[in-house]
């Protein structure tokens, strides 16, 4: 039998309170991590997020360490002041899954330009800084049979501009950062890091629910697996690419859509 673990581990999970980046945080946890620090904007989620993840870790018998951060990774010196004090609280960093991001959606004529910033900034820019400021540590860490891994939390929408409500810097930042950890993946793989995107498609989460309650049944049916995203989708895919053995996989951005990518609502008429 195959164990997929990340026995021994330190891991860093932006936006880990809720959500993708909750349900990775979990699974790290659950599989051998040591640490897990998460973080995002709300100090109050951040405490519920670490007293749910610490109670997940305990009652499965796992001895897992939950630091939470609250900071703002849209601001480059809260940015900054979250890596300084994960680096105080932690020995090494193994695994660094960048998934904080949001959306905006209207119609072209009224989408404000401050959205399309405000997007393509956390979702690209904010992506770049932490990977900037992680790669040390990562590298530090990393081994020729083990390197240290770089999940970016992409999007579907990186691979298909199908579109539900005028999500134009979503598109965009999509996109943008998935092409973006293909280069790094060029530029961190000879440092023993690997980085490699994960394409979510719709998952039911505090961003996607606007979307499901006005297209949800449609993007279930028209999905060629007739459901929408759970936990363990994400779940299988985080542990698989954080494992030792994905250790030669580098640069890809993964669908976890159902198959949705591969055409206009993946239906086949
Ligand atoms: N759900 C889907 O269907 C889906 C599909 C494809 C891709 N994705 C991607 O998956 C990732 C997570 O999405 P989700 O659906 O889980 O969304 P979510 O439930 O809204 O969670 C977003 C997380 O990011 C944090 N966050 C937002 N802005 C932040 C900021 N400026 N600084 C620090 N943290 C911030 C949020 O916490 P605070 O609000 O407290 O800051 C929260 O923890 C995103 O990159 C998203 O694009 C989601």
């Amino acid at each position: 039998m195959v164990d997929y673990n990340v026995n021994g581990k330190v891991a860093v999970v932006t936006g880990g309170t809720r959500g993708l980046g909750l349900y990775s945080a979990e699974i790290l946890a659950l599989s051998g991590a040591k640490t897990v620090v998460i973080s995002s904007r709300k100090e109050k989620a951040c405490q519920e997020a670490k007293e749910y993840l610490d109670k997940v870790a305990k009652d499965a018998g796992k001895s897992c360490s939950i630091i939470a951060i609250a900071a703002d990774l849209a601001d480059e010196k809260d940015c900054k002041r979250f890596f300084d004090e994960t680096a105080k609280q932690v020995d090494k960093v193994d695994i660094l899954i960048a998934n904080a991001g949001a959306s905006w959606g209207a119609p072209l004529d009224q989408h404000p330009i401050s959205a399309i910033k405000k997007v393509l900034h956390l979702n690209v820019v904010a992506v770049f800084q932490c990977i900037q400021l992680f790669a040390p540590l990562l590298e530090a860490a990393g081994t020729a049979e083990d390197p240290s891994r770089i999940l970016i939390m992409s999007s579907v929408a990186s691979i298909s501009p199908f579109d539900v409500g005028g999500v134009y810097g979503y598109l965009a930042s999509k996109a943008g950062v998935s092409h973006m950890g293909k280069n790094l993946a060029l530029t961190l793989g000879p440092s023993n890091v690997t980085v490699n995107s994960l394409a979510p498609g719709f998952f039911p989460t505090k961003m996607s629910n606007g979307v499901l309650e006005i297209a949800g049944e449609v993007l279930t049916e028209g999905n060629p697996r007739k459901r929408l995203g759970v936990k363990e989708d994400i779940q299988n895919a985080v542990l698989f690419l954080c494992a030792k053995q994905s250790n030669y996989i580098n640069g890809i951005v993964l669908p976890i859509d159902g198959g949705a990518h591969l055409g206009l609502l993946g239906s086949k008429l």
